[in-house]
């Protein structure tokens, strides 16, 4: 089975590539826009001409939270109009497609885990473009699932765990909003259960939408303590309040994703995220990267 996967040298991208051995059943082609600039329609359309597979895992994104209020073009043509574009080729070559999307569509007033059900109101750029390529990718007609998380980091290139790392080396405090919650994810999680769920997504004959992020809730401070107390490096770390810490995308204060409905159908069993976050930074230091 051939297997297209955007994105990869994203962090997602590259759990997928170095996970992708033991599944030697398929023939994965890794592709980030050094080899197919997605946003140009007219060689993305060329691309899927020439080239033929069973199925797409679509990790590309403009995922630059803050950078998204000013470009909002971008952010809308790459979490958009890509997806709509991919999933629309995806029906009409009767592919699979398996798209990415995230807790920022909603709008954090829950005050439970919010289900695939749940109503979104995103409240910034970022959030709003993914939730236009949730939508598109539902009304395309294709078939596969659209997989919303929260908080992703991994070993691969830069995200919160970095950035605490390097930070809390520098030495010095550091200041964390406590009062914005959700569920830290480690992409390595995301990507195995992407590919063990494989057999069961190509036999849907519709697009279908379900939460996964690793089990568990923090804070981005709790989160913060952790990665320090994790990789053993002495920092004090000084909770604050979202309005002390301001940024230019507002971000949902509850995001916590219900992941009953993929557990239940699919049987799997998710990590606690602290376990995840310590399995990562111990690939951290090993790999001597920070
Ligand atoms: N990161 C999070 O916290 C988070 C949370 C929830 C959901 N998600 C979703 O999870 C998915 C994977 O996220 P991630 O963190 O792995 O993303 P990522 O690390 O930002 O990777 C995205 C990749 O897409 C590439 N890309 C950008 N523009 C492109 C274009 N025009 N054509 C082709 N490729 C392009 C990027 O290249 P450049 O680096 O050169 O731009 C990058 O390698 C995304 O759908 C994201 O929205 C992420």
């Amino acid at each position: 089975m051939n297997i297209l996967v955007t994105g990869s040298k994203g962090q997602l991208g590259n759990e997928l590539q170095e996970l992708a051995p033991g599944f030697p059943e398929y023939q994965f082609t890794f592709i980030d826009i050094d080899e197919l600039d997605l946003t140009d329609e007219k060689k993305t359309g060329t691309f899927f001409q020439v080239n033929s597979f069973h199925g797409i895992i679509h990790c590309a994104a403009y995922t630059a939270v803050d950078k998204a209020e000013k470009e909002c073009n971008q952010a809308i043509t790459l979490n958009a109009n890509v997806p709509k574009q991919l999933s629309e080729i995806a029906r009409s070559k009767g592919m699979w497609i398996i798209h990415i999307s995230t807790d920022y569509v909603f709008d954090g007033i829950a005050f439970k885990p919010y289900t695939e059900e749940d109503q979104v109101n995103p409240l910034s750029v970022y959030g709003n473009s993914k939730f236009e390529g949730e939508a598109a990718v539902l009304n395309s007609k294709a078939k596969g699932i659209i997989l919303r998380t929260s908080w992703l980091y991994s070993s691969f290139s830069n995200n919160f765990v970095k950035t605490i790392l390097n930070k809390a080396r520098q030495g010095g405090d550091l200041r964390v909003v406590y009062d914005q919650v959700g569920t830290p994810t480690y992409a390595r999680d995301l990507a195995q259960t992407i590919l063990t769920l494989i057999p069961e997504i190509k036999k849907k004959n519709k697009v279908e939408l379900f939460h996964f992020s690793n089990e568990g809730v923090a804070s981005w401070y709790d989160f913060a303590q952790s990665i320090v107390e994790l990789s053993g490096i002495k920092c004090n770390i000084q909770p604050i309040e979202t309005k002390d810490y301001s940024t230019p995308a507002t971000r949902p204060l509850y995001s916590v994703l219900n992941k009953g409905k993929i557990k239940k159908q699919f049987g799997i069993k998710i990590p606690y995220w602290r376990d995840s976050l310590k399995d990562c930074i111990e690939k951290i230091k090993t790999s001597g990267t920070y």
